[in-house]
């Protein structure tokens, strides 16, 4: 890999480079520190523990939870929506009830409704998106029944990029006292939210990409008043009632279960940090709205997505692509080979959305993603593949 130029262009799927600080963290707290947290009393098993309570509020800042401890740390954005999920619909309350979610969500949210259907007697409804991938929350209205007990939205897409009304949908399900859940895997870091003030249950997101912490770093926030509802997951050791093998065990140790991993909440909190000190990033847009300029200015390149400054639909830095005379692997392959741009290719694991796209039949999209490190030079890459592309 030494000396090959390399663009990095697939943030949706985990951020790089992540800020120095991020990274710098990690490293410290592995070589001077490294013990774990919430066992231990000696001082650096109490600095882990420290460390843990200080990234939790780092996070509560962030989406202005309340209290940091509704706030659980995970492996990743699907064993937060695992937790979630499973945990509230094996709740006896939740038995047999009908949930709502989108064509658009991931499969970490789809799987799970669909393991649910099976083991806890669960009935689901998947709302379709229009082919730029926006939900009418008119059509979450439409879809909820006497049993509707919990409503899940992807708040952005990871294949689109488009923006969902999420306040609305929320809003929508309060009314009818439902539980509302965001998946918001693609916004944390690029978006404002406030779980109070947009009236979000639950929110569930990895922290390895717009938070800017290492893969292996997940989030998990659920409302006090629900905590108690949820079933565990898993359980094992938590450092606390450790002469017990019997519950009721807390719901946040519950979720963290084992020992957390340290190096990356390290490095979240200082992906945080570092957050918490940039000015909106304006540049993403302007960029994804050149690479979009570019394809629709191909032939043979057609772009899947919310175009820029549509009034209705809001998109993020997340742009797809199919062609008429390649299949989307061919292009990646091209890109790579070419100008060393790394784009991801194929159905991004939304098991879903590409019947209502239209591109089921293309094996997928490309997708090409900015985040908060790229730079023009990705995006002039990025726009010299795309006029390769058109020569095919
Ligand atoms: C919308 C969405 N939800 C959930 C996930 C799962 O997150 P993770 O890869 O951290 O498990 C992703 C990952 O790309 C995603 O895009």
């Amino acid at each position: 890999m030494a000396g090959r130029p390399r663009f990095y262009l697939d943030h949706a799927a985990t951020s790089w480079p992540k800020p120095l600080g991020s990274l710098e963290a990690c490293i410290e707290f592995q070589t001077t520190n490294g013990a774990a947290s919430g066992r231990g009393v000696y001082q650096s098993a109490e600095e882990s523990s420290e460390l843990v309570r200080t990234t939790r509020q780092a996070l509560a800042r962030l989406i202005h939870a309340p209290n940091s401890i509704d706030i659980a740390f995970c492996s990743n954005g699907t064993q937060a929506l695992n937790s979630a999920i499973l945990g509230l619909l094996q709740s006896p309350s939740m038995r047999g009830c009908h949930v709502i979610t989108t064509a658009t969500e991931h499969n970490s949210v789809l799987r799970p409704l669909q393991l649910a259907t099976h083991s806890c007697g669960i009935t689901w409804t998947a709302v379709s998106c229009d082919e730029t991938g926006w939900v009418d929350p008119n059509q979450v209205l439409i879809a909820m029944n006497a049993k509707t007990r919990l409503v899940i939205l992807n708040h952005v897409s990871n294949v689109t990029g488009a923006v969902q009304d999420f306040r609305s949908i929320a809003e929508i399900a309060k009314r009818r006292g439902a539980i509302f859940m965001l998946d918001a895997a693609q916004s944390l870091g690029y978006l404002p939210i406030d779980v109070v003030a947009d009236g979000i249950d639950i929110v569930a997101a990895p922290g390895h990409k717009g938070a800017c912490g290492m893969l292996g770093t997940g989030i998990l926030y659920v409302r006090r008043e629900l905590q108690e509802l949820m079933e565990p997951v898993w359980i094992g050791g938590t450092g606390t009632q450790s002469d017990s093998i019997d519950g009721p065990f807390d719901w946040l140790s519950a979720v963290e279960s084992g020992n957390c991993n340290l190096p990356g909440i390290a490095s979240l909190k200082a992906g945080l940090e570092w957050l918490e000190k940039q000015e909106p990033n304006k540049k993403l847009q302007v960029w994804s709205g050149e690479i979009i300029d570019a394809i629709q200015q191909t032939r043979n390149l057609h772009m899947v997505g919310p175009i820029p400054n549509d009034s209705k639909r809001n998109r993020l830095s997340v742009v797809s692509l199919i062609c008429d005379t390649l299949s989307c692997h061919e292009m990646a392959m091209l890109l790579d080979s070419a100008c060393g741009v790394e784009a991801r290719s194929g159905f991004h694991c939304a098991g879903l959305i590409h019947s209502c796209l239209g591109t089921q039949e293309k094996g997928g999209t490309l997708r090409l993603s900015l985040g908060h490190t790229s730079t023009i030079a990705d995006v002039e890459a990025a726009i010299a593949g795309i006029q390769i592309l058109g020569t095919m």
